[in-house]
């Protein structure tokens, strides 16, 4: 019997789990946070919910990215379509505040097409912050089944020769069919949520055979890792790492690392297999000792000009939601102060607080250096993972209701 079959069958009592009766990770280290830190961290919660409050009516799709500080907008929700209403929701937790929930529902409805969508690997970025949290919060059945059809979705593009979850094109299109990347880390939740929903150990399969090859092909021994690893689709052999979102095969691109900070961790409290947790270790430890007295990532730790390079507080903001996971995890409190000192930075240091034009929350985010495109800018997972990061450390009882921060 596989690790994620008896995990299945552990955790198979469906629906009602998700309501109350876990508990909640962030809780597990006995954490004192300093009351300066919290009136930090608190004032740049009501800051974001003034903002999204302020900005919300005036949306029209999906906050994508931001130009001269106006979002632009994806249509169909691109991989991003997530981070909108979740971060509806983390307003809602924190505010109470009926307009956050109608205008986060109303988001959500517009990924309904998505479900059905076998052409990206983004369907757990897109469907676990929007509709599992939907779901979670509001127990309409409509959700649930809509992200385990999601999930149905993204199984498909499971590789069984080479066990792992392809990441972009058409199923029909042989280019990339062979590319893996750290980013799929964050997308295997959804899978976990669709066994322990369906009782049907497919799902978590498939997203432990995943991370047991990211495992095997993106830690180098110093624990940093590449953006992207390509294999050989017809025999599933290994062909070696490469790069699109950092600067080289050999570097280590910021945000990546903290996708895979947190998603192994996430798939560590899927499934209680330590080698899970050792690789997230690993990861965090390299990412801990790049860092900047700042506390605000370079979006490369090995870019040439690092550390005195463009920023991405992004990354920063992933990382300290991982953190905390880790530090739960572990019961090693280093972890945790290293969050705490991530939110902290960023609330007072990346914050649009200062211009009234602003849409979004968090400045100074890189979403594509290479390209080129989207360089200091705002982006909307930027803003969605501090007010998830920042709620965990407020309100972590709230947040795991919305997104279940048990471990198994
Ligand atoms: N998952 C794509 C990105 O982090 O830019």
């Amino acid at each position: 019997m596989s690790v994620s079959r008896r995990t299945v069958l552990a955790t198979a009592a469906g629906t009602a789990a998700a309501f109350g009766t876990s508990t909640p990770a962030a809780s597990a280290v006995g954490e004192r946070t300093p009351a300066s830190t919290l009136r930090t961290l608190r004032a740049a919660a009501d800051y974001a919910v003034e903002k999204v409050r302020t900005v919300a009516p005036s949306v029209t799709a999906f906050p994508a990215e931001t130009r001269f500080e106006k979002w632009v907008y994806s249509q169909d929700g691109g991989w991003v379509g997530g981070f909108w209403p979740g971060t509806l929701w983390m307003a809602w937790l924190h505010s109470k505040e009926e307009a956050f929930r109608t205008w986060a529902l109303a988001s959500a409805e517009k990924l309904a097409p998505r479900r059905y969508d076998t052409s990206t690997h983004d369907l757990g970025f897109l469907f676990c912050p929007s509709w599992v949290t939907a779901w979670r919060l509001t127990g309409d059945d409509a959700w649930r089944t809509g992200a385990v059809r999601a999930a149905d979705s993204l199984i498909q593009r499971y590789n069984p020769r080479g066990h792992f979850i392809r990441a972009w094109g058409a199923l029909s299109d042989q280019q990339n069919a062979g590319r893996v990347i750290i980013d799929t880390m964050m997308n295997l939740d959804l899978l976990a949520f669709a066994s322990k929903q369906t009782g049907d150990p497919k799902y978590l399969d498939i997203a432990v055979e995943h991370a047991k090859t990211a495992q095997r092909v993106f830690p180098r021994p110093d624990g940093s890792t590449p953006h992207v690893f390509d294999f050989d689709p017809d025999t599933g052999a290994p062909i070696g790492p490469n790069t699109v979102q950092g600067y080289s095969p050999t570097s280590c691109w910021s945000r990546g690392q903290a996708w895979g900070i947190y998603g192994f961790t996430t798939m560590y409290r899927r499934t209680g297999d330590p080698e899970f947790l050792a690789t997230a270790r690993g990861l965090a430890d390299f990412a801990v000792a790049a860092l900047t007295p700042d506390h605000v990532p370079v979006w490369d730790y090995r870019a040439p000009q690092q550390p005195h390079d463009i920023k991405d507080a992004s990354a920063g903001a992933i990382m300290a939601c991982g953190l905390l996971d880790l530090s739960a995890a572990t019961g090693r409190t280093s972890y945790r102060e290293v969050a705490l000192r991530l939110l902290t930075a960023l609330s007072e240091t990346c914050l649009t607080k200062n211009s009234a034009r602003a849409d979004a929350v968090v400045a100074r985010c890189t979403r594509n250096r290479p390209a080129e495109s989207g360089i200091e800018v705002s982006l909307p997972y930027a803003d969605y993972y501090l007010l998830e990061g920042i709620l965990r450390v407020l309100q972590p009882q709230d947040v795991d209701r919305a997104i279940d921060l048990s471990t198994v």
